[in-house]
This record gives structure tokens, C-alpha cells and sequence, in this order.
């Protein structure tokens, strides 16, 4: 008898016909609706691969039903929407996509600093709604990115990869992590700094850093609060890093310049949230990783690492926190 696997989310064919050459395979079909809950909760019971995305908690009351259960294979490299702890002690594999999405992540992070800092879609609406009549010294005027500091937090691949990019832009870059990175350190050029220094020091804030329980709220009004008045922060991490609230009022009372997030506590965000009445807020829907290029390579490792679990073979990118 076939293994079974089911699919959160309809996937591209060649990345699904891989998997039905070998296994009995259900999907769901739809591309921009997550499935809910209550399909999931009845999908997961028989099947003994789980093909999933960062849209679906995978806990422990979702993981009690699935008593075949050998792997869940997330398409993402981040995998703070699974219990991991859960899921092992019932010998559930747990794998991530780490490594194809590293530079494609680090463009998205430097074009939202950089659209943040010169307030691209801002002066894109201000053409579009008519408002250009001439030019002015002070239109639209925004922070330099060349020659400014740079302060990131988390310095895994993704940090790396936007530290090489702001080199190319000349900054001084600072970063903070859990361990020191000596040989990137020597390589990039860069320092490292306790987290308080990183706060005072830097002109943008860059947030690169897992969601866990040690980082939620990481950024709250404290640390907002140490920052620069000119200073910029960049979430393209996970929305629970940053405190949307302190956020908020950092922005409305101009302790901080501007913020650019691609992520949110709650995603999708709502329409009517109030950090999206700011005008120095620059928004986008979780899209660091998206390029075509990329979302194929990322589908395609979760299927291998998925397909290896089921075919008794070590899955290259288990997670083992
Ligand atoms: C991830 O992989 O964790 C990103 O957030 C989506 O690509």
C-alpha cells in the first residue's frame, strides 16, 4: 500500500507529480485560501507525510489525530508554526527550507530599507495622485542609506547576505546575535555590539532574527526608545519580534523616522490596522522570499526533505533544536 501525503496548499504539477510517482497524494486546491482548520484537522489523520506552509499551526491537538504521522516538511525556512517539541516526542520529523531563499530574502530586506529610507511608494503616490507641481529642495526628502549604519539582528545566512549587500553600499555594519560570528566578522567587516549598542548606534534596524520564545517582543518600547530619532527599522523577519503597539506609538510620536515591515503578528494583516494609517510605515505582504525562482526551489526541498523521511532515508534539513 502507498504512503499517503496530504498538501496544504496547491502547489506547482511537476512538484506534486514528483511525489504521485510514490505516494497516494491529496491537496488542497486553492491557491490564495488557506485550508481551514477543520479540513486539516480530518486530512492529517491517515496520512504519513505532511506537506505544509507558514500559514498553518501545526500544534498539538492538530498532531493527536495524526497517529501515522513521519514527517511535516514546511516550505519555509522559518518554522515558528509548528511545535517542534510536540512533534518530536511523538517522532515526528520536522524539516525547513534553509539556504534557497537566503539571497532572495536579503534583496527583499535591502529594497524595503531602501524604499523605507527614500520613501519610494510614498512619492510613487504622491505622483500618481497629482501632487507634483515643481521641484523642491526639501520634496520628498528621506535618509541616506550609503555610509550609514547598519545594525542587524540575528546574523544567520539571511543577516550575512544583507551585510555583504550593505558593504557594497558602503555602511558601517554592527550586528548582534546569540553566539559571535568571528569569521564573518573578519570577512564582512563587521562588529559586533551588545544589543542596547546596536539600538543607539545604528541608522537602521534590521530584524533577521528566528521568532522564538526568547525573541518575541524583542523590540518593545524600551528598545524603541534607545533607537535614534532618525532611525529606520526593518522587519523581515516574523511579526512577533517587534511589539505592533510600541511600534505604533514610536512611529505616531516620531521617537523612530520610519519602520518598513514585510511581516505582521497577524497575517494577513488587517486592512484597518492602525500601524497602516501611518505615513511612515512602508508595508508589503510577506514577500521576502518571493521570486519565482526561489518559491520553486523552496517547494522543491520540502518534497525532497518530505520524500526522504518516507523513504527510511536522513532528511537533509531536519530541524533538531
Ligand atoms: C520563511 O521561509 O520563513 C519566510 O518567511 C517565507 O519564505
Amino acid at each position: 500500500m502507498k504512503q499517503k501525503v496530504y498538501i496544504t496548499r496547491k502547489l506547482p504539477d511537476e512538484i506534486v507529480d514528483r511525489m504521485r510517482e510514490k505516494y497516494e497524494v491529496r491537496m488542497w486546491e486553492e491557491e490564495e485560501i488557506p485550508v481551514p482548520r477543520e479540513v486539516l484537522e480530518k486530512e492529517i489523520e491517515p496520512v504519513d507525510g505532511l506537506f505544509c506552509l507558514l500559514t498553518e499551526k501545526i500544534d498539538q491537538p492538530l498532531l493527536e489525530n495524526a497517529k501515522n504521522l513521519k514527517v511535516v516538511a514546511n516550505m519555509a525556512v522559518g518554522y515558528n508554526n509548528i511545535d517542534v517539541d510536540e512533534a518530536r516526542a511523538r517522532g515526528v520529523v520536522v524539516t525547513n527550507t534553509p539556504g534557497v531563499l537566503t539571497e532572495t530574502t536579503a534583496d527583499l530586506t535591502f529594497a524595503l530599507l531602501m524604499a523605507t529610507a527614500r520613501r519610494i511608494p510614498e512619492a510613487s503616490e504622491y505622483l500618481r495622485h497629482g501632487k507634483w507641481e515643481t521641484w523642491s529642495p526639501m520634496q520628498l526628502t528621506g535618509q541616506d542609506v550609503h555610509g550609514a549604519t547598519l545594525g542587524i539582528i540575528g546574523l544567520g545566512r539571511i543577516g550575512e547576505a544583507v551585510a555583504r549587500r550593505a558593504k557594497g553600499f558602503n555602511m558601517n555594519v554592527l550586528y548582534h546575535n546569540r553566539s559571535r560570528h568571528h569569521e564573518a566578522e573578519e570577512a564582512l567587516d563587521l562588529q559586533y555590539v551588545e544589543f542596547d549598542e546596536l539600538l543607539k548606534e545604528s541608522d537602521f534596524v534590521c530584524v533577521l532574527t528566528p521568532l522564538t520564545k526568547e525573541t518575541e517582543n524583542m523590540i518593545g518600547r524600551e528598545q524603541l526608545a534607545k533607537m535614534k530619532k532618525t532611525a529606520i527599522l526593518i522587519n523581515t523577519a516574523r511579526g512577533g519580534i517587534v511589539n505592533e503597539d510600541a511600534l505604533y506609538d514610536a512611529l505616531k510620536n516620531n521617537e523612530i523616522w520610519a519602520a518598513g515591515l514585510d511581516v505582521f503578528v497577524k497575517e494577513p494583516v488587517s486592512v484597518k490596522h492602525r500601524l497602516l494609517t501611518l505615513p511612515n510605515l512602508v508595508t508589503i505582504p510577506h514577500i521576502g522570499s518571493a521570486s519565482i525562482q526561489t518559491r520553486m526551489k523552496m517547494a522543491e526541498v520540502a518534497a525532497m526533505n518530505l520524500m526522504c523521511v518516507l523513504d527510511g532515508e536522513e532528511a537533509p534539513n531536519k530541524i533538531r533544536e
